[in-house]
């Protein structure tokens, strides 16, 4: 175990929505209803797969924020911003679905610390807990990608910066935001992952 700080591939035996649906099918009663600015909205965990909900539950997870995106395709690199989302914590981190969004990649960067922040704020608007912030960098040092790829969801760490490359169609992103189910904190990329660590996917 494991294998980077950053991303890591979890086979989690649950799609993420009721009868495996696509953010699309959602769209009419989900998108229409509450759309909000940033493009991110912030769903029920009702609206989610109930076994998914427990599968968490017996991982001492409780998923307590839901939040959807969908971004279009943009094939120009200098229009994927590199930000960070730690809100003064170092490590923080999410488990996120992609669907679609061919050839997109994550990217973490070094180097990029002492960058000035060009904006600050929250993606939903409902709930000030999902934290971002924009980061002007001179020049930034990729140092681990990540392709997300359905059905596989991700832990990546949101903390450090980064940004995702969209070049060529539009993604769908679920981001699901967890905290013991007993304390209430959220935990930290390493302690997450040793709760999940029977479904981890070891790449090379
Ligand atoms: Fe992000």
């Amino acid at each position: 175990m494991p294998i980077n700080q950053y991303s890591t591939d979890l086979n989690i035996p649950f799609s993420p929505f009721k009868n495996d649906a696509h953010p699309n099918d959602l769209y009419k009663t989900i998108i229409m209803n509450k759309f909000v600015a940033k493009h991110h909205i912030e769903i029920p965990v009702t609206d989610l797969n109930p076994d998914l909900v427990e599968w968490f539950k017996q991982h001492n997870l409780e998923i307590f924020l839901v939040e959807l995106f969908s971004k279009l395709a943009n094939p120009n690199r200098a229009a994927n911003r590199i930000h960070s989302g730690g809100n003064g914590d170092p490590d923080k981190t999410k488990i996120n679905w992609v669907w679609g969004g061919k050839n997109s990649y994550m990217t973490w960067y070094d180097k990029v610390e002492d960058a000035k922040p060009t904006d600050v704020g929250y993606l939903t608007s409902s709930a000030q807990i999902t934290y971002y912030e924009d980061l002007e960098a001179l020049d930034p040092v990729p140092v681990h990608r990540h392709q997300l790829i359905y059905p596989m969801a991700t832990l990546v760490q949101i903390a450090l910066p980064h940004a995702v490359e969209n070049p060529e169609e539009t993604r769908w992103c679920l981001c699901l935001i967890t905290r013991d189910i007993t304390t209430g904190q959220r935990l930290g990329y390493q302690e997450t992952l040793d709760r999940l660590k029977d479904v981890v996917v070891i790449s090379e």
